[in-house]
């Protein structure tokens, strides 16, 4: 199959990049709707496409990914429950409600935590000053997102009680979200590559574009970035992922910390003062810049006005918050050591909260990525885990566990080729990294190339039988290679293919 032509109108359409090792799963999704349409040729399935829009949107919903859970991310959350709305709802005048956009909103997850994270912190009575949109360009994922019916998979970082709460059991074990919350969420169609963006999505006060833009390239980045600044009202706050936050920072909107938590605004001209009456300056739109630090008191006020009779609105609360608080910010501090001893415990959903509460404190710390996609690695969700690993290549180019990890990756995807350019990359950044000869020696001993596996492995028993050999390997692991097992197997391989070539 010529997959360039389609990769091209899927790219210009959708932004979804479909790069090398990518390549399978777009042949596999069109394969799928040829047999589908029983169409015999790929020219004649192209044609198609170009000329039937359902079709191309059959085929956009089978290559996109919706990874999602409830409660993904819970500091931006905690972040606009408490400082952002507390603010708004004290200025905020009836009849204008605080308008949420959850841009690639996928099954619904996001948009219902932040309804629920409003509800738990003021009760019913919020629902009168709150409007959330989610956004999707899958039409299947928005079905299930009106629907509103979860499997286990998406409570995995979400607590009991609330389940309990805010979901009714199904007869086939999994959970639907109640009316009350449902009906607050209004889901509609949207392609954020459009040329125009609907009227209804105007003066938005946040948008969540969260894990969307790690599957386009950055001058798509930039393009759909600019499109959504342009949709929030004045001082509006965009939220993207840890992960995404540095990739976004060309200064089209300031990058602020606040609370130790790194969003951007818009057109913020202020002059703010914190507690301690240190002046910090919000920057122009104008370049990439060091986030401006906003600190202060956070007032949290009731929404004032008719509350829903039916449920008082309670005293504002914090949220139980497992991580421990920092006592200047108020925020959950979350250090590395913390998160790799839950990872290496197999803790792995507590592990990625960690991890990402961490990488909204300190965007650049390049472990923070490349122990998330170790255990995403380990979660078979490949493609999240390519995506922080070159977040993480972004920071540091040299970082030999990066390009390990991706060389993994593509060898757990049964990319031969592209796993061996990525172990190459590793050892150009280190010769004597055992891990990375021991990769390719397995490569080439499954492809055959016994001359090359013998040099590989050689390599190796040559490296581990120096003295300071086990520490030529990545800084930290959670994958269990210990150098004696590997050693040993690398001579047992020797011998055999050395056998085998005499
Ligand atoms: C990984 S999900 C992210 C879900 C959620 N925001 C989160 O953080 O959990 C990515 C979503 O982006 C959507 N998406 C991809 N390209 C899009 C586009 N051009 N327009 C709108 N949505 C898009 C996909 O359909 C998918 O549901």
């Amino acid at each position: 199959m010529d997959i360039q032509p389609f990769k091209g109108i899927i790219k210009e359409k959708t932004g979804l990049h479909f790069e090398s090792e990518k390549e399978a799963n777009l042949a596999d999704g069109i394969r799928a709707r040829m047999s589908q349409r029983a169409m015999a040729t790929d020219a004649e399935y192209l044609a198609c496409l170009m000329r039937d829009g359902d079709e191309f949107h059959a085929l956009v919903n089978l290559l996109t990914v919706n990874e999602t859970y409830f409660f993904r991310e819970p500091i931006h959350l905690d972040l606009l429950a408490g400082r952002l709305l507390a603010a708004w709802l004290a200025e905020r005048k009836p009849g204008e409600p605080i308008r949420i956009l959850c841009a690639g909103c996928s099954t619904g997850e996001e948009p219902y935590s932040v309804m629920i994270k409003l509800l738990e912190k003021y009760g019913a009575g919020i629902k009168g000053y709150i409007s959330i949109i989610g956004a999707d360009i899958d039409s299947d994922a928005l079905d299930r997102a009106k629907q509103g019916i979860y499997s286990g998979f998406s409570f995995r970082d979400f607590p009991a009680a609330l389940r309990q709460k805010y979901f009714v059991p199904t007869e086939d074990g999994r959970h639907r979200i109640m009316d009350f919350v449902r009906e607050k969420v209004q889901f509609m169609k949207l392609n954020l590559m459009g040329d125009r963006y609907p009227d209804a999505l105007c003066n938005i006060d946040v948008i969540f574009y969260r894990n969307v833009s790690i599957y386009f390239e950055p001058e798509t980045q930039r393009s759909i970035f600019n499109k959504l600044a342009g949709l929030l009202r004045e001082k509006g706050w965009l939220f993207v992922s840890a992960t995404e936050t540095m990739s976004h920072n060309h200064g089209v909107l300031p990058l602020i910390e606040l609370d130790g938590i790194f969003c951007f605004q818009k057109n913020v001209h202020l002059t703010a003062h914190d507690r301690t009456g240190h002046k910090t300056h919000a920057r122009e739109p104008s370049r990439p810049a060091a986030a401006t630090k906003i600190a202060g008191p956070a007032s949290v006020t009731r929404p004032h006005g008719p509350q829903d009779p039916g449920r008082p609105l309670p005293s504002p609360r914090a949220a139980s918050r497992p991580a421990p608080m920092d006592a200047k910010t108020g925020t959950e501090r979350s250090s590395f050591n913390d998160a790799l001893a839950k990872a290496q415990s197999r803790r792995y959903e507590e592990s990625l909260g960690c991890i990402d509460r961490l990488l909204a404190h300190q965007p650049s710390l390049t472990k923070g990525y490349l122990l998330k996609a170790e255990i995403l690695i380990t979660l078979e969700c490949l493609d999240e885990a390519e995506q922080v690993c070159r977040q993480s290549i972004k920071l540091d180019p040299w970082s030999l566990e990066g390009h390990l990890l991706l060389g993994m990756i593509a060898r757990l995807r049964n990319q031969s080729e592209a796993a061996v350019r990525r172990f190459k990359d590793a050892l150009y950044i280190q010769s004597s990294c055992w891990l990375g000869h021991f990769f390719l020696a397995e490569i080439y001993a499954v492809r055959g190339e016994g001359k090359n596996a013998l040099r590989e492995y050689g390599i190796v028993i040559n490296l581990l039988n120096k003295a300071d050999g086990a520490n030529h390997g990545p800084s930290f692991s959670l994958h269990a290679f210990s150098a004696d097992q590997i050693q040993r197997v690398c001579q047992h391989n020797f011998l055999r293919l050395k056998q085998k070539s005499v």
